[in-house]
């Protein structure tokens, strides 16, 4: 059973003699999911190794669960869960106008996506010609979004994710605290395929009570419900 978290997930009816009911509403889970890619001209872009799978099994899983599920993805191969409310989009920025204005509706956040830390200051809007002399890639920082949705968290439980090659759990908890959020998920990448499109993997759960979950090469839909077991149960 998924906790409802806010007055506004309960909904108000009239029977038919007058009585009023309260029953309660699924809760909104918005979940973040996949690579982002940042245009460089009309055909090449940047953007990094990110399947989206491990979004789509919280997705799947969150469904499955009774959930109302709005993901939020960037460009993957995969098809999105039936029930979820699926907005597409390809850059950081794109993705941050999709999460913040859907911030409102949600009681839970997972952000799951690979967002590219830079994008192009400009974006030629010609195909750059190979025989132009030297070509450099100006780049400027993109917004961090998880940092700015646990800026206006209001109650809400927001999760993030922590890809690290080193020092996993140290790096993990800095970003947990840096960020503001209520838990993050710290991925060891060991290998490129043991984290991007492979189904098994290892992680770490740590909420900012310092409590840990550890769990050891299972399936990314088996991990999807250990996560979702942690942030549903976390209590602000
Ligand atoms: N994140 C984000 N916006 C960004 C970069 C990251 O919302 N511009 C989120 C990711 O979705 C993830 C968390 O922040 O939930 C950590 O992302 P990660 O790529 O591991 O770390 P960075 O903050 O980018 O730091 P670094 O690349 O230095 O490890």
């Amino acid at each position: 059973m998924i906790p409802v978290r806010s007055p506004k997930n309960y909904n108000r009816c009239k029977t038919s003699n007058g009585v009023k009911t309260v029953t309660k509403k699924a809760p909104v889970i918005l979940i973040a999911a996949g690579p982002t890619r940042e245009k460089i001209d009309p055909v090449r872009f940047i953007s990094n190794y990110s399947t989206g799978k491990f979004g789509y099994a919280l997705a799947g899983e969150a469904i499955r669960r009774g959930a109302r599920v709005t993901l939020v993805s960037g460009p993957t191969c995969l098809e999105a869960p039936q029930g979820v409310k699926l907005i597409c989009v390809e850059s950081a920025i794109e993705m941050r106008r999709a999460m913040l204005s859907e911030l409102n509706r949600a009681d839970y956040v997972i952000m799951s996506a690979a967002v590219s830390d830079w994008r192009l200051k400009k974006v030629s809007s010609r195909k750059i010609k190979r025989s132009s002399c030297k070509v450099t890639l100006e780049l400027v920082e993109n917004p961090d979004i998880l940092s700015e949705i646990c800026a206006r968290k209001a109650g809400r439980v927001v999760a993030g994710f922590a890809l690290e090659t080193e020092n996993l759990e140290t790096n993990a908890l800095k970003k947990l605290l840096g960020k503001n959020a209520d838990i993050i998920v710290a991925n060891a990448l060991k290998r490129r395929s043991a984290v991007f499109g492979d189904n098994n993997t290892d992680i770490v759960i740590i909420d900012r009570l310092g409590n840990k979950v550890r769990a050891r090469n299972r399936p990314k839909k088996e991990m999807a419900g250990i996560i979702l077991d942690k942030i549903l149960s976390f209590n602000i």
